[in-house]
């Protein structure tokens, strides 16, 4: 089939890969001149493990196109993917303005029937919101071409993307008619040939349940997070109480590690819109709000166990950081974990050296820029040179089995704040260090 993708971010650049990697043409259209450019020599503008040999392979096979041209891009197509960015607008609400600007550039280009599917996470009602616009597009050029809208959320994963996207738990499809029904159920047999993962509906139905899905995982998060601090209140250690509730198939174990609070591009923006379609429908989201309250509590409470450990003024302290993106396998510093606490650390008058094995780059440029008093380290042991503690925020995979003795002699005082429970209690209590995890008793 041929297929465009407006936005070629996280989803839309993965999406498009992985389509093209199933012999469809694809176009990847974006308005960054420089992501295009670089993406025509085969240099990657995010970090997502596997993506690069697949685009590299499918550009080369000419099955992959990149243009910032929408009208080179819709020449021959038959479905277009809207996959651009929806934050968080200043009320909370879902930002639409992306959305609806790539809506009226399909009207203002398309010159033959379409189907126009959209993949960006947006609240109930935007597919009809999408159509309108292309009908007044249309209108104003006196065209009268037909086309059908579309909702197939995406699920995918940072991190994991390509892997998700090719092997999805489910596809949901939302659908007005029958015949766009089975052109999207046909684009994606090919990803569910083991079993049908294809799930159809109306539209609504299909926008609600991306934003049902993020909050049923949120929750699980702000669930465990509260657990947890229960927990430590009265003695008891969440890790294990976490084995004991896993065990039982009806709650399951993931999702439920206690943390120092959820972040990244989709759960607190995904969050904040829910609770406002609800409040706009006359529904008060109780679950939603707490949910929300619980995170941003939770994201402070490094800083607070740092505190109480150091005291108010950190003037003469200095920390070593491990880990800046929201989670492992991605650069992606979005609503980071990491920015929340580096904040409060800086306020207090602290020294950071930071350290990350992907996102040093974006926190340079970005997410960090003109933040006071922060070093950037060549690895996570140069971080640890000199500094009073060290602070685990992400759980990158060379964090978990670090040399502990090597730990020990670099740091002027032998304390861990491990903001995902990594290591074994007993074995840091045996060589003397002072470790604090969320969810248990400092040891
Ligand atoms: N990132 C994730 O893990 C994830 C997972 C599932 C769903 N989503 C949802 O998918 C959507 C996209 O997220 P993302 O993380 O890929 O966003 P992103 O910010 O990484 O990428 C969006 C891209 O769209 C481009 N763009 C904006 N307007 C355009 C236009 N008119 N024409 C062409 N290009 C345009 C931007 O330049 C950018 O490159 C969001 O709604 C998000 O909530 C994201």
């Amino acid at each position: 089939m041929n297929i465009t993708i407006i936005g070629t971010g996280y989803v839309g650049l993965v999406s498009g890969t992985c389509f093209s990697e199933m012999g469809n043409k694809v176009y990847c259209v974006d308005t960054q001149e420089s992501k295009i450019q670089d993406l025509k020599l085969g240099k990657i503008p995010i970090y997502e493990p596997g993506l690069e040999d697949l685009v590299v392979k499918n550009y080369d096979h000419r099955n992959l196109f990149f243009t910032t041209s929408l009208q080179e891009a819709l020449k021959d197509c038959e479905i277009v993917f809207i996959a651009v960015g929806t934050p968080m607008g200043e009320d909370g609400s879902a930002d639409l303005q992306y959305v609806l600007d790539a809506a009226r550039e399909i009207g203002e280009i398309m010159q033959k029937p379409l189907i126009v599917v959209n993949k960006s996470t947006v609240p109930v009602g935007t597919a009809h919101k999408v159509k309108r616009v292309i009908q007044e597009s249309l209108q104003k050029r006196d065209l009268n071409i037909s086309f059908s809208v579309a909702s197939n959320p995406e699920f995918l994963k940072e991190g994991d993307a390509v892997n998700d996207f090719l092997k999805p738990d489910r596809v949901i499809i939302g659908t007005e008619d029958k015949t766009s029904e089975e052109v999207l159920k046909e684009l994606y047999a090919p990803f569910g040939r083991n079993y049908d993962k294809i799930i159809t509906m109306d539209i609504q139905s299909a926008e609600m349940t991306k934003y049902a899905a993020n909050a049923m995982l949120a929750t699980k998060i702000s669930f465990i997070n509260e657990i947890a601090n229960i927990c430590e209140a009265v003695g008891a250690n969440v890790n294990d109480v976490r084995r004991g509730i896993g065990s039982d198939k009806r709650i399951g174990y993931s999702f439920i590690y206690a943390g120092c609070g959820y972040g990244g591009s989709c759960f607190p923006k995904d969050i904040r819109a829910l609770s406002k379609i609800a409040l706009q429908s006359g529904i008060n989201p109780r679950i939603i709000n707490a949910v929300e309250e619980v995170n941003k509590e939770q994201r402070k409470i490094l800083a607070k166990k740092i505190i109480q450990h150091f005291g108010e003024d950190l003037r003469d302290k200095s920390f070593a950081i491990w880990g800046l993106s929201f989670k492992p396998e991605t650069d992606d510093m979005r609503e980071a974990t990491s920015i929340v606490l580096i904040n409060e650390l800086v306020t207090k008058g602290a020294r950071l050296k930071v350290y990350d094995p992907k996102a040093m780059e974006e926190a340079k440029t970005n997410y960090l820029k003109g933040v006071p008093n922060i070093t950037y380290a060549s690895s996570k042991y140069e971080a640890l040179k000199n500094c009073n503690a060290l602070v685990l925020v992400t759980e990158w995979k060379e964090f978990r089995s670090p040399d502990f003795d090597e730990i020990k002699t670099l740091l002027k005082e032998p304390i861990i704040f491990d903001g995902r429970n990594q290591y074994n209690i007993k074995r840091l209590q045996r060589m003397g260090f002072m470790y604090y995890q969320i969810g248990v008793k400092e040891c």
